[in-house]
C-alpha cells in the first residue's frame, strides 16, 4: 500500500492507510504500547494492545526512540487522544531501522523518580550529531520556513522579470576588499573563494541583462567568533539596472523583504509563535532611513552612547544593537537602513556623490546588519581611480574590463538568508543553519 503523510492520514478517520517514519516517542505499560510517529508533516499515536498481538512481543522490545518504521493500520478516532484525537491501530508493524542510544540530548529531559535530569547538549555537541538535532520540531520548522523566504523571494523577483543567474565561486581575484578571502590551490596557481558573487552580477549588467539575482555560498575568512559570523553562508544577491540613485536599490529592497514576511507570516506565522515564540511582523513600508552621524548623535542623547571617534566611519557592533531599540522608539519599526558610511570603510566599487560620499547603506534588522547595497560606479575611468585609490587595481583588473565597452548604470544589494532566518526566529546562527561552519568547524 502507498505510504501517506502523517497529516493526510490524520484526515482519513476508518480507512486503513501505510504511514512511515521515526519513533518520537515510546511509552510501554502492562498492557498496552504507544508509538508516536513522527514525518516531516506531523506526529501520529500508534495504539497496540498486547494481548491482541503476541506475535510483535520481540519486535517491541527491541524497538528504540528514533528508529525508522512502517505501520499499516486503521485511522481511529479516539477522544481520549491527545494527539488530534485520532490514533492509529496497527495491523502491520516493521522496523527498517533500528536507532541506537542517542549520543546527543536534543533537549532537557526532566527528572524522574528513577533517573537524574538530562541536560540538554551544547549547541557544539548537538553540531557534531547534527541530522540527529534536525529531527526536531523546531529545527525542520526552521528550513520549511526558510524554504518559503527564499522562494518568496524568488517569486517577487520572477514577477519583476529578473533573470536567475549561478557564477562561480572558484575565482581569480579576491572579490571584495582583498581581506578575508580563502586561498585555494587550483592545479599549479592559487584560486579564491568567492566572497560575493559581486563582480559578476555587475558583469550580467554589462551584458544587458539589465536585472539579475543569485542565491548560493559566499565565503568569508573571518576569525569571528560571535552569533552572526560563519565562514561559510547562503547570499541573496540581486543587482538591477537603470537606477536613478541608490533610493531605487532601497525601494526594491523594502518591497521585497515585506512581501518575503508578509508570506512567511502567512505560511508560518503561528508554528513560529508556538515553537519559537516569535512573532512575525510585517513591515510597512517606506522604511526608516537615517544617516550614520545623526544615528551616533541621536543614540548618545537618547542612551548616552558615545562611539570612539575613529569608529564613527562605520557602525560599531554597539551601536548597531542600540540602534534596534531607536529604531523602535523612534519610528515604530524594526527595520532601519543606515546611510552616510565613510569611503575608508566601503569598497571601492561603491558610487560617490560630489562630496565623495559613498552612495550605499547597511540595512539594520532587529539590531543585526543583514544587507549591504549600493549603486556601484560604472564609469570606468571612476571605477579604476577608486580602485587604484584602495591598491586593488591589479587584482581586479578583469573587473574593470567589464566596464571599457558599454554599461548601464545599476545598484544592487546582498542579503544573507542565515542572518535573516536567525533573526525571524531569535536563535543563533550556529542554530539557524543547516550546518554551521566556522574557524573551527569543518565537521560533518
Ligand atoms: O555586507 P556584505 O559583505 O556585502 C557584500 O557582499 C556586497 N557585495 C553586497 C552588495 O551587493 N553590495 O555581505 C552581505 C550580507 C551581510 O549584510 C550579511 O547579512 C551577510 O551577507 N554576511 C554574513 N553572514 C554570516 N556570516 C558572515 N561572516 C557574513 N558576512 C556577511
Ligand atoms: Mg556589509
Amino acid at each position: 500500500m502507498e505510504r501517506v503523510y502523517v497529516a493526510d492520514a490524520l484526515k482519513k478517520t476508518g480507512e486503513t492507510v501505510t504511514v512511515r517514519g521515526f519513533v518520537d516517542n515510546l511509552r510501554d505499560s502492562k498492557y498496552m504500547t504507544f508509538i508516536v510517529l513522527k514525518d516531516i508533516t506531523g506526529k501520529v499515536q500508534i495504539t497496540i494492545e498486547k494481548e491482541k498481538h503476541p506475535e510483535w512481543e520481540e519486535l517491541l522490545a527491541g524497538l528504540t526512540g528514533d528508529s525508522v518504521i512502517s505501520v499499516v493500520g486503521e485511522v481511529n478516532a479516539n477522544d481520549y487522544v491527545k494527539m488530534g484525537g485520532v490514533e492509529i491501530l496497527p495491523s502491520e508493524i516493521s522496523v527498517d531501522s533500528v536507532a541506537e542510544a542517542l549520543p546527543i540530548a536534543r533537549k532537557a529531559i526532566p527528572a524522574t523518580k528513577k533517573k537524574k535530569e538530562v541536560e540538554r547538549s551544547s549547541i557544539d555537541q548537538r553540531i557534531d550529531y547534527r541530522w540527529i538535532d534536525l529531527r526536531t520540531d523546531e529545527n525542520q520548522l526552521m528550513f520549511k520556513v526558510q524554504t518559503v523566504m527564499v522562494n518568496a523571494m524568488r517569486k517577487f523577483l520572477l514577477d519583476r522579470n529578473f533573470i536567475e543567474i549561478h557564477t562561480p565561486k572558484l575565482i581569480g581575484a579576491a572579490s571584495e576588499s582583498g581581506a578575508d578571502v580563502f586561498a585555494v590551490e587550483y592545479f599549479d596557481r592559487q584560486a579564491y573563494l568567492a566572497q560575493s558573487p559581486q563582480f559578476y552580477k555587475q558583469m550580467a549588467m554589462a551584458a544587458g541583462f539589465e536585472r539579475i539575482f543569485e542565491t548560493g555560498p559566499v565565503f568569508r575568512a573571518e576569525k569571528s567568533y560571535t552569533n552572526r559570523h560563519t565562514t561559510e553562508f547562503t547570499g541573496f544577491d540581486l543587482e538591477f539596472s537603470y537606477i536613478n540613485s541608490v533610493k531605487d536599490v532601497m525601494k526594491m529592497e523594502e518591497e521585497l523583504l515585506t512581501d518575503m514576511l508578509r508570506e512567511v507570516k502567512e505560511a508560518y506565522g503561528e508554528q513560529i509563535k508556538e515553537l519559537f515564540g516569535k512573532e512575525v511582523i510585517v513591515p510597512t513600508t517606506p522604511f526608516p532611513v537615517i544617516d550614520l552621524q545623526d544615528l551616533y548623535a541621536a543614540l548618545e542623547k537618547e542612551y548616552g552612547y558615545v562611539a570612539p571617534e575613529e569608529e564613527k566611519g562605520d557602525l560599531t557592533t554597539e551601536a548597531e544593537q542600540l540602534s534596534f531599540r531607536y529604531a523602535q522608539e523612534k519610528f515604530g519599526h524594526e527595520f532601519l537602513f543606515v546611510t552616510g558610511y565613510s569611503v575608508d570603510k566601503r569598497p571601492f566599487y561603491h558610487m560617490r556623490d560630489e562630496q565623495g560620499m559613498p552612495q550605499g547603506y547597511d540595512l539594520i534588522w532587529r539590531g543585526v546588519e543583514i544587507t549591504t547595497g549600493a549603486q556601484r560606479e560604472h564609469r570606468y575611468e571612476i571605477l579604476k581611480k577608486q580602485a587604484q585609490e584602495k591598491g586593488l587595481d591589479q587584482d581586479v583588473q578583469f573587473y574593470l574590463e567589464f566596464f571599457r565597452y558599454g554599461c548601464p548604470p545599476h545598484g544592487g544589494f546582498g542579503l544573507g538568508v542565515d542572518r535573516m532566518t536567525m533573526l525571524l526566529l531569535d536563535v543563533s546562527i550556529k542554530e539557524a543553519m543547516f550546518l554551521f561552519r566556522g574557524p573551527n568547524r569543518l565537521t560533518p
